[in-house]
């Protein structure tokens, strides 16, 4: 069965084609106008789809080799996210549902992106838990089976790739900072520094206060101290944002009595975070799943995937199906 998956919720407009289940073609166009902004602009986003999805749709069946009439379902991403952006993805998937006489699956990204652990992973079984930290997320969730998925924490606030992209504005990186934070912070020092983390109930996470302190600590200074201490203070930030990730993971991994952890989204590249969670992992005989990093940010293959286990149960969406822009995981 060859299912055709649409992603657009929020900067990136993705398609990807599947058979039973694992991608043939994962084509994502990152769009790139909201550099000069320091964040996403969600007007220009949905433009942006607008223009790109014909294109982007073409190129994952090209790279597929499969033709349009070939393809069984097709699937598109309803919430949560940017409510422009879901239109775009969800409106044209419609349209093709509708023109091609094929049924139509709407799915939950955030659910998608916990079950991208499974695309080409024939080692993971359910239960497992999820840590998704991405510029939009930031959660632990316990899935015990692609349907069955339990909040144990999320963030209060900021989630730990927006801190992240924050951080690195403030340092003067362009956007989205993250990676740039990462790859200096390999040579830094990450106790050279300390900025505090907000103390919030177990599992939970905040990231805000981060953000202020850096801005805080950094207003005070030099631009010459900023220049000389670029590697510590990007070791010392990523520090300070991995601290909770990591004792939350752990934390739940025990109460939870589980043996898989799993990464995704965005920050899931993090090097630090890897190498951390490897070390934890090993410590205490847990096997650690990270997604290729296609799959990891967002991307149509994961929507397909999460389409793929409906499809398989005939949980079809009807053509009234309308966008949700806060969906939440289970909804
Ligand atoms: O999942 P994703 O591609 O999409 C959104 O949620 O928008 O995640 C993007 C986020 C950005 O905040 C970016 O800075 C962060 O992931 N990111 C990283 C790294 N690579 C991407 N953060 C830390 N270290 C990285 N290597
Ligand atoms: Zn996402």
């Amino acid at each position: 069965m060859y299912l055709l998956a649409i992603e657009s919720s929020c900067d990136d407009t993705a398609v990807s084609v599947l058979k039973d289940g694992e991608p043939l073609s994962n084509v994502v166009s990152s769009q790139m106008v909201h550099e000069r902004y320091g964040g996403v602009v969600p007007e220009m986003a949905s433009r942006e789809h607008q223009k790109n999805i014909v294109q982007v749709c073409r190129n994952a069946l090209n790279n597929a080799g499969i033709g349009m009439g070939e393809i069984g379902a097709i699937a598109a991403t309803i919430g949560p996210g940017l409510p422009g952006s879901l239109l775009v993805g969800a409106t044209f998937a419609k349209g093709l549902s509708l023109s091609l006489g094929i049924p139509l699956i709407g799915v939950n990204h955030m659910e998608a992106h916990v079950l991208s652990l499974l695309i080409s992973q024939e080692n993971l079984k359910f239960p497992y838990l999820c840590l998704v930290v991405s510029g939009g997320h930031t959660m632990l969730v316990l899935v015990t089976e692609w349907n069955q998925m339990q909040i144990l924490g999320q963030t209060q606030d900021d989630a730990v790739g927006e801190a992240f992209d924050k951080c690195a504005k403030l340092l003067g990186f362009r956007y989205p900072g993250g990676k740039i934070i990462d790859d200096l912070a390999t040579t830094g020092n990450p106790t050279a520094f300390s900025f505090p983390v907000a103390k919030v109930p177990e599992l939970q996470f905040s990231y805000s206060g981060v953000k202020t302190a850096v801005q805080y600590f950094l207003r005070e200074k030099p631009e010459e101290f900023i220049k000389e201490n670029l590697n510590d203070l990007c070791a010392s930030i990523q520090n300070a944002l991995l601290k909770p990730l990591v004792s939350n993971a752990v934390l739940a991994m025990k109460q939870q009595q589980l043996q898989n952890l799993g990464i995704c989204g965005g920050v899931a590249a993090n090097k630090g975070l890897r190498k951390i969670l490897q070390e934890e992992a090993k410590r205490n005989g847990w096997k650690l799943f990270v997604p290729d990093f296609e799959y990891c940010t967002d991307n149509a293959a994961m929507i397909g995937r999460a389409a793929w286990y409906l499809w398989k149960e005939k949980k079809f969406s009807p053509l009234t199906i309308a966008t949700e822009p806060r969906m939440v995981i289970g909804q």
